[in-house]
C-alpha cells in the first residue's frame, strides 16, 4: 500500500466496532441461556476467530446474534480450535474451557504461537486445572477448579478475564488484583448478565452462579482504531477529523489524557451511554503547538495498544519524547518496540530503542520509504499515519494485515485524503 501526504486531511468517519468488547459479547453470551442480539460487532478477523472457535464448541453464532448454550452447554470440539492471530481469543477461551470436562487444544498462527501463554496457564493450574502452555495450548479435562486470589505482576485484561471466566466454575471465590486497572469490559458484562461479581479498589472477585442472562450489546466504535486518526489529524498541518460514537470507557481513555497533556486539541462531544459503555464523538485537528511526550510504566500500561501511533506522534513533535515501561510491547502481534523503531528510522526519525520503550527526538522531517508491517495490524496503521506527514511516498509492505482489527482502514484513509 502506498501513502502520500495530502494537502488536507478532513472528514467524518464511523469506525468499526470495538475489538475487545466484540470478543466478550460473543464469548460471554455463548455461555448465557438464550439469544443475545449484537450490533456493530467488529468486522475484524480476530473477532471472526472467536466466532469460529465458538461454533466449533457447538454455539450458533449468526449475523448479529449468539444463541447461548448455558454455562455447561459447550460441546467438545472435533479438533484443535484455530485462534488465528488473536491473543484475546486464545487467553479468554483458555480460561473458559479450563473447567470443562473435555480437553481442548487452542492453536494459532506463527505470531500467536510465539506469544507467552504461561501467564494464563500457570494461574489456571494453580486453580487445579489441567493446562499446558504449548504451543499449542491445551486445557480442560480435569476436575473441579478451586477459587484463589491472584496478584497479577503485569496488568492484563486478557489474563484477568480468563481467570474470571474460570472463576465462574470454581469452588469459592476467585479474586484478581492488578497494579493498574486494565480494561473492564468483562466485569461490566458479567455483572449485567447476573454473575456474582464485585469490583472494589483495583480487585475483582467472582463466585459461581447458576445461570447467566443473555445480554444484547451495541458495540461502540473502537477507540484504539480512533487513535490513528486522532494522531494523524493532530500532526498534519491542515486537518480536521470527526469520529462518531467512539467508546470512551475510562479504562481506555488514557490516550485522550496524554494527548491533552501534550497540547493536542481533541474534543470529546455529545458524551452519552450506549448500554453498558459510555460513548462520545471525538474531534481532532492540527495542533502545531504540541509538546513532547513523557510516558512511564503506569501510562504505558493504560494505553498499550496506542503506543505504536504515539511513537509516530513523538517523531512529529519537536523535542525529545521518552516512552518507557512498555516492555509488554515486545510480546504483542510483533515486537512493537523493534518493528516501530525499524519503520520510523527508515523514514528518517531519530528513534532510539530501549529495552522497554523508545527515546524519540522529534521534529526531523520524515521522508517516504519502503517499510515493513511485520504482519502486525497496528504497526501497518501507525506507519501509514507517519506516511501522511512524510515527504514523498511511503510504501507499507504486507498492508492487508489491517483486516485483523480494521478492514476498512485503507478506504477510510483514502476518504480523508480526498477532501
Ligand atoms: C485486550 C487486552 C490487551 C490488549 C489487547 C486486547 C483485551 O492485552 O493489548 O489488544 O481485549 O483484553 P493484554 O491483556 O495482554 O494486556
Amino acid at each position: 500500500m502506498r501513502v502520500r501526504s495530502p494537502r488536507r486531511l478532513e472528514g467524518e468517519l464511523r469506525l468499526p466496532g470495538d475489538k475487545s468488547i466484540s470478543h466478550r459479547a460473543l464469548i460471554l453470551n455463548a455461555i448465557a441461556e438464550g439469544r443475545a442480539v449484537i450490533r456493530n460487532l467488529s468486522p475484524g478477523v480476530d473477532v471472526a476467530s472467536s466466532a469460529g472457535c465458538l461454533r466449533a464448541l457447538g454455539v450458533e453464532v449468526g449475523a448479529g446474534f449468539v444463541e447461548g448454550r448455558g454455562l455447561n452447554g459447550l460441546r467438545a470440539p472435533a479438533g484443535p480450535l484455530d485462534c488465528g492471530n488473536s491473543g484475546t481469543t486464545m487467553r479468554l477461551l483458555a480460561g473458559l474451557l479450563a473447567a470443562h470436562p473435555f480437553v481442548t487444544t487452542l492453536a494459532g498462527d506463527a505470531s500467536l504461537s510465539r506469544r507467552p501463554m504461561d501467564r494464563v496457564v500457570e494461574p489456571l493450574r494453580a486453580m487445579g486445572a489441567q493446562a499446558a502452555a504449548g504451543p499449542p495450548l491445551r486445557v480442560g479435562g480435569g476436575g473441579r477448579l478451586r477459587g484463589r486470589a491472584f496478584e497479577l505482576a503485569v496488568p492484563s485484561a486478557q489474563v484477568k478475564s480468563a481467570l474470571l471466566l474460570a472463576g465462574l466454575y470454581a469452588e469459592g471465590e476467585t479474586v484478581v488484583a492488578e497494579p493498574v486497572s486494565s480494561r473492564d469490559h468483562t466485569e461490566r458484562m458479567l455483572a449485567a448478565m447476573g454473575a456474582d461479581i464485585r469490583v472494589a479498589g483495583g480487585r475483582v472477585a467472582v463466585r459461581p452462579t447458576e445461570r447467566l442472562r443473555p445480554l444484547d450489546v451495541e458495540v461502540p466504535a473502537d477507540l484504539s482504531a480512533a487513535a490513528f486518526w486522532l494522531v494523524a489529524a493532530s500532526i498534519h498541518p491542515a486537518a480536521r477529523v470527526r469520529l462518531r460514537g467512539v467508546g470512551v470507557n475510562p479504562t481506555r481513555t488514557h490516550l485522550l489524557d496524554v494527548l491533552g497533556r501534550a497540547g493536542f486539541q481533541v474534543g470529546v462531544e455529545a458524551e452519552r451511554r450506549e448500554g453498558l459503555e459510555p460513548v462520545a464523538d471525538l474531534v481532532a485537528q492540527s495542533a502545531p503547538e504540541a509538546r513532547p511526550l513523557a510516558l512511564d510504566g503506569a501510562d504505558s500500561a493504560r494505553l498499550i495498544d496506542e503506543l505504536p501511533v504515539l511513537a509516530v506522534a513523538a517523531a512529529a513533535i519537536p523535542g525529545e519524547s521518552r516512552i518507557t515501561g512498555a516492555r509488554e510491547l515486545r510480546v504483542k502481534e510483533s515486537d512493537r518496540i523493534a518493528t516501530m523503531a525499524e519503520g520510523l528510522a527508515a523514514m528518517g526519525a531519530a528513534i532510539e530503542e530501549l529495552e522497554d520503550g523508545w527515546v524519540i527526538r522529534g521534529g526531523r522531517p520524515l521522508s517516504g520509504a519502503r517499510v515493513r508491517s511485520h504482519g502486525d495490524h497496528r504497526v501497518a496503521m501507525a506507519l501509514a499515519v507517519a506516511g501522511l506527514v512524510a515527504s514523498g511516498e511511503t510504501e507499507i509492505e504486507d498492508a492487508g494485515c489491517v483486516e485483523i482489527s480494521y478492514p476498512s482502514f485503507w478506504g477510510d484513509l483514502e476518504r480523508l485524503c480526498r477532501s
